[in-house]
């Protein structure tokens, strides 16, 4: 039976007849405390979908379908490392990188807590002697530049996170990113680095990728231009992979290859190895408090009841528009600038995931997968592409993910910024009609330009500060959405 064959999926086609003319402002209407009723807070997290176009009866419906889809029995057999990776017969076990429990994982009939650990133990080494100088390079140099080549899951979370907590970083230090095989990134990020000073890490799962393997031979060769001796590679190059084979042929000291295993999909590997980067600018401590987060938002997606479960039901509502309202897209909108990375961070994480024209038995779907993802910090989006959510011709449900607090108390900033985000959020729900511009005495003839039919969902995440923390759970937030 096909998903659109489901009982359950009829009726939420029928549902979608019954409510899609409701606006959102008769929805608070006839339901004042809407906001409560469908709020939840948990994790570091506040997450209102009240202005969402779903009524109570709309969530009961989708959550019948979750089960229908037998998606708690689902969530239980990826924590417990069933192979439910079928194409590539593996377990998926990211949520093991973050296991801050005494709980074992067990895989194959073993624990693998103690490894993770290990290798946990050894990068937070590394990054203890990276920080405090003790590690030198090849002159007797400290480093002072730490270089990271990868490509997809071994750039884009890293990348991202070390943009989304440099407040919590050592400053004397340079993290910097190369990806593209385009050789002016190499060049560009290389732009003014001493090579005696600067430590690179090749982070890639199968030490095959071709953009990481040609931007790497160009840091050695970068590098042996000015060290002379092939030696030296040992004291400037790490490796985050799973293949010790092609790590060794590369030059590196198979001691500094931070393992991780083929059960961590590259795009959910940042709490592995593939995090050497984060560890070494936020340090050991803090890369504990991120993987904390991670951990606490494992927790609520494995345990809490699904109408409770808020990756479940972003999940669901994503479902929800993509399907019945045929919206294609969705916006990620952080209103903090150290989130500027988080919405092309997401790209992967779902489009990557879910991106796909058959189900996971092989045969092709004949409704709708994963949304387009994309976004922008605000309010640069504000002077960007606003325009076209409040009033173009699309639907486009809203992520607006705010902080109460900022990390920067200037002015009055922080007051602008928020008042933006709440506007936002409020004008796209409930627009402003003609009797409102009239009484701003707006000229009739102007009226139909400026009107704003309201009625535009959008999600509201806040949480009091962006910290390790409430980073880390809400990247698992929107990773257990994607499952
Ligand atoms: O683009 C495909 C992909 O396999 C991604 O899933 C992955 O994150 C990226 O390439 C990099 O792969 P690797 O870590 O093996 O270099």
């Amino acid at each position: 039976m096909t998903l659109k064959d489901r009982v359950e999926w009829k009726n939420l086609e029928k549902h979608y007849q019954e409510i899609k003319d409701t606006s959102l402002k008769e929805m608070f209407t006839s339901t004042p405390d809407r906001a409560n009723r469908l709020s939840i807070e948990d994790c570091h997290w506040f997450v209102d979908f009240s202005k969402n176009r779903i009524s109570e009866k709309t969530l009961e419906l989708l959550l019948d379908l979750a089960n229908a889809a037998d998606l708690k029995n689902q969530i239980a057999a990826m924590f417990k490392g069933e192979r439910i990776n079928g194409t590539e017969n593996r377990a998926v076990l990211h949520t093991a990188l973050r296991n801050c429990s005494d709980r074992p994982v067990i895989l194959d009939g073993k624990d693998v807590m103690p490894q993770i650990n290990a290798v946990i133990g050894k990068m937070e080494s590394l990054a203890g002697q990276i920080r405090d100088q003790s590690w030198k390079g090849f002159t007797g140099k400290p480093i002072k530049n730490v270089v990271n080549i990868g490509i997809g899951g071994s750039d884009l979370g890293p990348y991202m996170v070390c943009e989304a907590l440099k407040h919590y970083s050592d400053r004397s230090l340079q993290v910097r990113f190369i990806s593209n095989i385009d050789a002016t990134h190499l060049v560009e990020q290389l732009y003014g680095l001493n090579p005696e000073e600067t430590l690179f890490i090749i982070a890639s799962k199968t030490f095959t990728t071709q953009e990481t393997m040609t931007n790497a031979e160009s840091a050695k060769r970068w590098l042996l231009e000015v060290l002379g001796e092939k030696a030296a590679v040992k004291q400037h190059f790490v490796a985050l992979s799973t293949n010790k084979e092609k790590v060794t042929e590369f030059g590196i000291d198979p001691a500094n290859m931070f393992e991780f295993w083929d059960w961590v999909g590259g795009r959910y590997s940042l709490t592995s190895a593939i995090g050497l980067s984060i560890m070494i600018a936020i340090g050991p401590d803090n890369f504990k408090k991120l993987r904390s987060g991670f951990h606490a938002m494992d927790e609520h997606f494995r345990t809490q009841d699904l109408y409770q479960n808020i990756p479940v039901l972003m999940g669901l509502i994503g479902v929800w528009y993509n399907n019945f309202f045929g919206s294609e897209s969705t916006a990620v909108l952080p209103y903090d600038q150290y989130l500027h990375r988080l919405p092309a961070y997401l790209q992967q994480t779902d489009m990557e995931s879910n991106g796909k024209g058959v189900d996971r038995a092989g045969r092709p779907v004949d409704y709708q997968t994963g949304p387009i993802i994309w976004g922008e910090a605000g309010t640069n989006g504000q002077h960007a592409f606003y325009q076209l959510i409040h009033q173009g011709t699309k639907l486009i449900p809203c992520d607006f993910i705010g902080f109460a607090n900022s990390l920067h108390d200037h002015n009055d900033h922080h007051h602008k910024l928020m008042s933006n985000y709440f506007a936002q959020q409020e004008a796209l729900a409930f627009g402003k009609d003609e009797d409102d511009l009239k009484k701003e005495n707006t000229p009739e003839t102007l009226i139909p330009f400026k009107l704003f039919e309201g009625n535009r969902p959008s999600t509201c995440l806040m949480s009091k500060r962006l910290t390790p923390e409430s980073l880390g759970a809400l990247i698992a937030l929107y990773e257990h959405k994607v499952f």
